[in-house]
């Protein structure tokens, strides 16, 4: 089998994926017509043209945008449906994915709209076709604490809905110290806790989210090079990074794929995993990751097995899913 048809259908897991950032244009364009809401987007062209970030805080600004076209519970139902099909096509056998409730519960959305839309979504795809999935809900760390204790109050209803709570917006000024206290609350009520750390940010943002959140897996973490003591550390507990290569290009966290250092990281033992973020702002959905890699990287069969295995063990299934998963993939 050559390396595209490999990449493309051997089966793996997403764990780094913002549902907000699921917005393709032509549906931020079809809700905005719906709801009556002004974008400063004439055409299709004026929304990818729109689309050439400097840096996390350029994108994080069209994003919040975006997302303000959701409105109705089938808004909500109808974004998670269309990635839920993408990770059919892309052989995602199991996803875990990341929403922002105070992006909407700012805006006077009910916390409930979104989630039934959400959950109405992830419930077919799983009767229909087996979709495997969890979610994790983010605190936007541009917002205070207080904010982020509020969405973990409302979250309370929901609690056997959700797995994990996460941290991400813009990381700079924002250190992970800031959300000790929420994250240690969240744990108590037997969440996960993942946050992005050492995507923009230094490794003492990276060294701040496992000592002070507690977070067993990090969000990007490709800082983490800047300090042998930190990789030795993920290196010997195995600490998860989602690494998100086309993300990083495109938010000139790196300057081109080529440049990209995933497969250093891999080499050194980090358990690394390949991710999409934000997938049409930024090029791509997971598959595409995998195919810039294979072009800018000279990524080979055994490194894409390699990070396939490793998405299913930096996952929060069982154990006994895990292997199943994994006994899949040695088979593929
Ligand atoms: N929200 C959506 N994508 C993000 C990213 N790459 N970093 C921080 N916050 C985000
Ligand atoms: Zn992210």
């Amino acid at each position: 089998m050559d390396i595209i048809s490999y990449v493309s259908d051997m089966p793996k897991a997403e764990l780094h994926l913002h549902i907000e950032g699921t917005l393709e244009p032509e549906m931020m364009m079809a809700l905005a017509e719906k709801h009556g809401v002004v974008l400063p987007y004439a055409t299709l062209e004026d929304v990818h043209a729109a689309y050439n970030f400097s840096d996390l805080q350029s994108f994080l600004d069209l994003y919040y945008f975006g997302a303000s076209v959701l409105r109705e519970e089938s808004d909500f139902f109808d974004l998670m449906w269309a990635y839920l099909v993408k990770c059919r096509q892309q052989n995602i056998v199991h996803t875990e994915i990341m929403f922002d409730p105070q992006t909407h519960t700012d805006r006077g959305i009910a916390f409930e709209v979104m989630m039934q839309g959400y959950l109405g979504a992830l419930k077919q795809a799983e009767a229909e076709w087996g979709q495997s999935s969890k979610l994790i809900m983010c605190f936007l760390r541009h917002l205070s604490q207080a904010s982020a204790f509020e969405t973990l109050r409302m979250a309370e209803p929901f609690r056997d809905e959700i797995d994990a709570v996460g941290l991400d917006s813009g990381e700079l000024g924002n250190p992970p110290e800031k959300f000790t206290e929420v994250f240690t609350a969240a744990a108590q009520q037997g969440y996960q806790c993942v946050a992005h750390a050492g995507e923009e940010g230094p490794p003492a943002y990276i060294w701040g989210a496992l000592n002070s959140l507690n977070v067993t897996r990090i969000d990007h973490g490709v800082r983490c090079l800047e300090d042998d003591e930190l990789v030795e550390q993920l290196v010997r507990d195995q600490t998860p990074l989602t690494v998100c290569p086309l993300s990083n290009v495109r938010l000139c966290v790196v300057d081109e794929m080529k440049d990209h250092p995933i497969l250093a990281m891999l080499d050194k033992g980090l358990l690394v995993t390949v991710n999409s973020d934000d997938p049409p702002y930024f090029g791509g959905y997971l598959n595409d990751n995998f195919l810039a890699m294979v072009g800018g990287l000279g990524l080979n069969q055994a490194q894409a097995k390699q990070l396939a295995a490793n998405s299913f063990k930096a996952s929060f299934l069982d154990e006994d899913k895990k292997v199943q998963f994994l006994d899949a993939l040695e088979a593929f």
